[in-house]
């Protein structure tokens, strides 16, 4: 049999198939992904703290488009099209940076407020020729929760209730349960880039299992013994991992992290949560920390991984070292990122032209695949 013939129908009913393997490889389908998942849906793009003053701004890029983040003087943050009005310049270049009153075109000077309204434009006879609102930047729609911005640029953005807050509920099987962690309130401690060499959904799909955990992360299955197993956190509603009984903290070796949030209960203490907000968020809850990842998909084979560790500004602000807690997941972030960079090159191969199969420990990724799918269908 060549391996091309290996397919789940073939293989048993407990195997179900993955994506074809031209999912995660051909531009075409990534360019489909950009317009119909990550302009459709809402993308975390920062976290508020990176723009604390007026006049902050911040470039990204979400689903092919440029967006422009501005701290506005109100306090608000704002998110606008990054394109200017009169012949098209990109008005910031710089991935972030700050201004002091306004925001200047670069090609013929046209100026915008920090609130998007054109407030100047050189050589006119007078700005009545303008009509002002009609040329301010094209706004787009920004969200504010969990000390993250959102945005979403479809013409009419899905519910933000449903599918962002929606999808952390569903996970924890109780809407208040994510204020125990009061995640607006955390500080970054660290940030740590990843450029991953890998299509997004590689990386969603490794987060969604820990099918894998065993092999590769020897570090989190000595604190979370039941990932051994490999059935992820994730699988059940509601359902925390447990430190294993010798395990003081979330820490790279065990030791004792830091002081639990003053949130969260015995419940959720001694435990790990592991949260997926489609397409592009993952976060994980330990009693002492949160880490927040932010994924932004820039071509079908590569995506940066913005991921931020969480600590309340009193542990910050004291100078603690933060080593031992950041590393335990900065190792499992690599040990994972290694494991896409590695299927990536076989997603072309002929042996993958119709896909893999999901054991039943990854059979949730399976609500994933069809829902990407569906997406661009
Ligand atoms: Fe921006 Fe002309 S393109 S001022
Ligand atoms: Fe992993």
């Amino acid at each position: 049999m060549s391996s091309v013939e290996t397919r789940p129908e073939q293989t048993g009913s407990s195997l179900i198939p993955t994506l074809p393997g031209a999912h995660y490889t051909d531009p075409a389908i990534f360019e489909l992904e950009q317009s119909r998942i990550f302009q459709a849906h809402w993308f975390a793009v920062a976290r508020g703290s990176d723009l604390p003053t007026a006049g902050n701004f911040r470039k990204v890029d979400v689903g092919g488009e440029s967006v422009l983040l501005v701290r506005g003087r109100d306090g608000a943050l704002r998110a606008f099209l990054n394109v200017c009005r009169h012949r098209g310049a990109q008005l910031c270049v710089e991935d972030s940076g700050s201004v002091r009153r306004n925001l200047q075109c670069p090609y013929h000077a046209w100026t915008y407020g920090l609130d998007g309204s054109l407030v100047a434009a050189p050589n006119l006879n007078s700005m009545a020729d303008v009509d002002r609102k009609e040329y301010g930047l094209i706004p787009v729609a920004l969200r504010e929760w969990l000390g993250t911005a959102w945005v979403c640029l479809a013409d009419e953005p899905p519910s933000f209730e449903e599918t962002v807050q929606g999808a952390v509920t569903a996970r924890l099987g109780d809407p208040a349960a994510i204020d125990g962690w009061g995640i607006d309130t955390l500080v970054v401690g660290r940030r740590i880039v990843y450029d991953v060499k890998a299509n997004w959904k590689l990386i969603v799909e490794n987060f969604m299992e820990c099918y894998h955990c065993a092999t590769i992360h020897p570090e989190l299955t000595e604190v979370l013994p039941e990932f051994a197993d490999g059935y992820a956190a994730q699988y059940y509603v509601g359902h925390g991992a447990e430190f294993g009984d010798e395990v003081a903290g979330f820490t790279v070796d065990g030791r004792a992290g830091f002081d639990t949030l003053s949130g969260v209960g015995e419940n959720h203490d001694r435990r790990y949560y592991a949260i997926t907000v489609n397409p592009q968020v993952f976060i994980n809850l330990v009693p002492d920390h949160v880490i927040f990842h932010r994924m932004y998909p820039m071509a079908v084979d590569r995506t940066i991984v913005e991921c931020d560790w969480l600590y309340p500004q009193e542990v910050v602000d004291s100078g603690a070292d933060l080593a031992h807690s950041v590393e335990l997941f900065h190792r499992v972030n690599q040990q994972d990122f290694d494991a896409c960079e590695r299927c990536q090159p076989a997603m072309s191969s002929k042996a993958y032209a119709k896909g893999g199969v999901l054991v039943p420990s990854e059979h949730h990724i399976g609500e994933f695949r069809d829902w990407a799918a569906a997406a661009i269908s």
